[in-house]
């Protein structure tokens, strides 16, 4: 929530002479630093990519029924840019989306083109993906990852395209002298291995270097502004974004997401309240705001019986048109950016994640409570009812918060005590690569080398069965009865594999033979971008896909060799390299090739056969040579851009309506009038709304709590980006023109005391198609 500067604002013009702010918070920044040569530019930046919070099916459970109905909070892109003056530039961008997209990077590079020229291009820039699969899908450009959402939802593709190119335009105009440190540190109960059975073929001599059959490290960049200070902080740390299930239909960053939440909300309410003297991790997933309120609300409202009187002289207000609605809803965050300096961003990325699950307690069947079976993860023989439970157990939310808030705690406490600072060279290097029929040079096993092939893409049986933390995905494979328009649409070209493919993929038994489907258009992508952006000592290895933890290590590995055995001296020992997986484009899952041998759904789903990783090896050990030569390697053939070929089927909002009588925003069901609330009571209120699709609230938000100041003034405290929030909407049937917008807030420990009511902001479509925004509000209740 992005309330500060309107508490800056406000303090400032009322409690406080400008002076003496500005001065406070100079001394602030000034006590809080570790002082150095800036060696960089850097920026940051941060926008809106929240989709379409109804029917639009969910990426990354491929579960047809999980379609989107609220938002639990908002999702964002996170952009650090760093430059040499007058040098190179890099670019990184968090999304919190279940992956990257190659027609998202390849939109998102068109319009940098337009706008910077050359500056920014396929080679410097990076686009990654949380995991998170509690957002809208569609936004990819493959017929296999278009299924479930019933092709392309053109709604989930643009409003990323524009967040990632907003965020891109903010942290390029931030940029400014700084410098980056970076630091290490153990997260052990954030994430286990879901496919231990596959780890356990490794061979032992190379599993005994290892504490965990997971990476526990997270490594973290702090980035430090010369005049303003510490500006935000960029980790990875490998953990799916699969704390919320496949049932969930609100709109979640998941555990990163609300890592990313939680951090840059304890960093604005630790860095400009009392606490002067340095960031301690206190209370993390509280919300700052009542603070704030209570600062700008004197105790007034102590008086239980003067409140309820107060309270009572506010009814809900009916359902009321304005043009505006987007724009006032939108105040509340867009505050910040006219903050005085720039806004605090961290982001949470995702790295080697292919076997790690955030359901960190095992998993278990939901008929006898049994562990499942080790090697399959069965129960019964049936996959369906093996699930992962997170720490939250039984619910998906407090799992969310938990694990986001573990990855939090770590991230300040090694953001905190970051003292190395990076020093060296900005550079990448980049390549496109057709991963379907590639050479490989391996070692031989009697010594010697021999040459291997990759093979066309293919998904293999196990894929359907999904994983423990969301079993039996797929099920549009089950049946002719059972698919979608779309999958009845593509089905027809299913291809029976060759001989040379069934080989090529052994022991793969083939499910999907989808790198030679092509129609309507292609189904997997063969031609794969991989890249290499330097900063200093940090390497970041762009990889368009989910690598298990022991390919992770394998590629980091034979990375670091690479450049570290390199004569000219550039890298010692101490170079930093993490991977950042799920980057600029997508091609589901990296296995070893023992674990593939294996065949769990991570090696089903590694697409291009037994030695997909030795590929990546031989392509990166090529990067980093360049890297090390400043030769540019060979740029590769171009992937395609399918965006003129996409089918969408997703209906689109035909019209919203009210019952007669009654107008859009009107409440239905008020908040019962037996208050006063204590903290940890949830609050709910119904209101008549429409479909969410009519408007995104990009920057903006449905739903919004807020405060009485004084009389009658309303002063924004939570909304729809809160923890302690939910938008749900529903409509009374399938397809039903009326819908309803349910607010639940749950009143945070630290909320104040006061008059409080929830408002709603939506836009409905008349018959026309013509969009009208409404907004309405509950009754005024007391928390005491
Ligand atoms: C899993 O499979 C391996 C290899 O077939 C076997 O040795 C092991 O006993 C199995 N483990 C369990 C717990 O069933």
């Amino acid at each position: 929530m992005k309330m500060f500067s309107l508490f800056l604002h406000f303090v400032s013009r009322t409690t406080k002479p400008m002076w003496l702010w500005s001065f406070l918070v100079c001394l602030l920044l000034s006590s809080g630093r570790t002082v150095s040569a800036s060696t960089y530019l850097i920026g940051l930046g941060s926008y809106d990519i929240t989709g379409p919070a109804a029917d639009v099916n969910m990426m990354g459970y491929a579960n047809t029924e999980q379609t989107t109905s609220g938002v639990h909070f908002r999702l964002r892109a996170r952009t650090f840019i760093v430059a040499e003056p007058q040098g190179n530039h890099v670019v990184f961008v968090n999304l919190d989306a279940c992956m990257g997209s190659q027609l998202v990077t390849i939109k998102v590079l068109e319009r940098l083109k337009a706008r910077y020229g050359d500056l920014y291009n396929e080679q410097n820039v990076a686009i990654s993906g949380t995991h998170t699969h509690a957002g809208p899908g569609g936004y990819l450009q493959y017929v296999v990852y278009l299924v479930t959402s019933l092709g392309f939802v053109r709604q989930s593709f643009d409003v990323i395209v524009d967040g990632i190119e907003k965020s891109i335009i903010q942290a390029h105009e931030n940029l400014r002298p700084g410098s980056i440190f970076v630091n290490k540190g153990e997260l052990v109960d954030a994430g286990v291995n879901r496919s231990p059975s596959a780890y356990l073929n490794n061979p032992e001599t190379e599993r005994k270097k290892y504490n965990y059959n997971v990476d526990k490290e997270m490594t973290l960049l702090k980035f430090v502004d010369d005049e303003w200070g510490p500006l935000g902080s960029f980790n990875w740390f490998a953990t799916h974004g699969t704390s919320m299930s496949r049932t969930n239909s609100l709109i979640s960053g998941d555990n990163k997401g609300a890592a990313a939440r939680f951090m840059e909300d304890w960093y604005e309410k630790n860095s400009f309240e009392n606490d002067f003297g340095g960031l301690n991790p206190e209370k993390p997933g509280v919300v700052r705001i009542p603070r704030r309120v209570s600062s700008i609300i004197p105790d007034l409202h102590e008086n239980r019986k003067e409140l309820m009187e107060l309270a009572s002289s506010f009814q809900s207000s009916p359902g009321k048109p304005t043009t505006k609605i987007s724009s006032i809803a939108r105040r509340v965050r867009s505050a910040l950016r006219k903050a005085d300096r720039p806004q605090f961003v961290s982001a949470f990325c995702q790295t080697n994640v292919g076997d790690v699950s955030p359901n960190v307690l095992g998993a278990f069947c939901v008929d006898t409570g049994l562990p499942c079976d080790f090697n399959h993860s069965t129960c019964n023989g049936k996959n369906e009812l093996c699930y992962g439970r997170g720490p939250g157990y039984p619910d998906e939310f407090e799992s969310t918060r938990i694990i986001g808030e573990r990855q939090f705690r770590k991230a300040v406490e090694i953001f905190n005590t970051a003292s190395e600072q990076l020093k060296g060279k900005v550079g990448f290097q980049h390549a496109y690569v057709d991963f379907s029929n590639l050479d490989v040079t391996i070692p031989k096993a009697g010594g010697g080398y021999e040459t291997v092939k990759t093979c066309p893409a293919a998904m293999g049986f196990a894929f359907a069965a999904g994983t423990t933390d969301g079993p039996g995905a797929f099920d549009f494979m089950q049946g002719d009865d059972k698919g979608n328009a779309f999958w009845k649409l593509v089905r027809n070209v299913l291809k029976t594999p060759n001989e040379e493919q069934i080989k090529c993929q052994h022991p793969k038994p083939i499910l999907l033979d989808t790198g030679e489907m092509n129609e309507p258009y292609d189904w997997a992508p063969s031609v794969l971008p991989v890249q290499i952006l330097r900063i200093g000592q940090l390497v970041i290895l762009s990889v368009p896909g989910e690598f298990t933890t022991m390919a992770g290590r394998r590629l980091r590995d034979a990375v670091k060799t690479a450049l570290t055995s390199g004569s000219n001296g550039e890298f010692d020992s101490n170079v930093h390299i993490v991977i950042a997986g799920l980057t600029n484009t997508y091609s589901q899952y990296v296995t070893t090739f023992e674990e593939y041998q294996v065949q769990r759904y991570e090696g089903a789903s590694t697409l291009y056969g037994p030695h997909t990783l030795d590929a990546y090896i031989q392509e990166f050990r090529k990067l980093a040579a360049a890297l090390l030569g400043g030769q540019a390697v060979e740029a590769g053939p171009q992937p395609p851009d399918l965006l003129d070929k996409q089918i969408s089927l997703l209906t689109p909002v035909i019209v919203d309506t009210t019952p007669i009588g009654v107008n859009f925003g009107d409440v239905k069901i008020d908040v019962p009038s037996n208050s006063p609330y204590k903290r940890g009571d949830t609050v709910t209120v119904t209101f008549w709304t429409a479909c969410p699709r009519n408007d995104l609230m990009t920057e903006g938000t449905y739903a919004l709590v807020e405060i009485l100041q004084g009389e009658d003034q309303w002063i924004p405290a939570y909304d729809d980006d809160d923890f302690c929030l939910r938008f749900k909407w529903s409509r009374p049937a399938k397809l039903s023109p009326r819908s309803y917008a349910t607010i639940d807030w749950r009143i945070p420990d630290s909320a104040v005391s006061g008059v409080y009511r929830i408002r709603h902001f939506g836009a409905s479509k008349g018959f026309f198609g013509s969009v009208h925004h409404f907004t309405g509000s509950s009754r005024a209740f007391v928390v005491a």
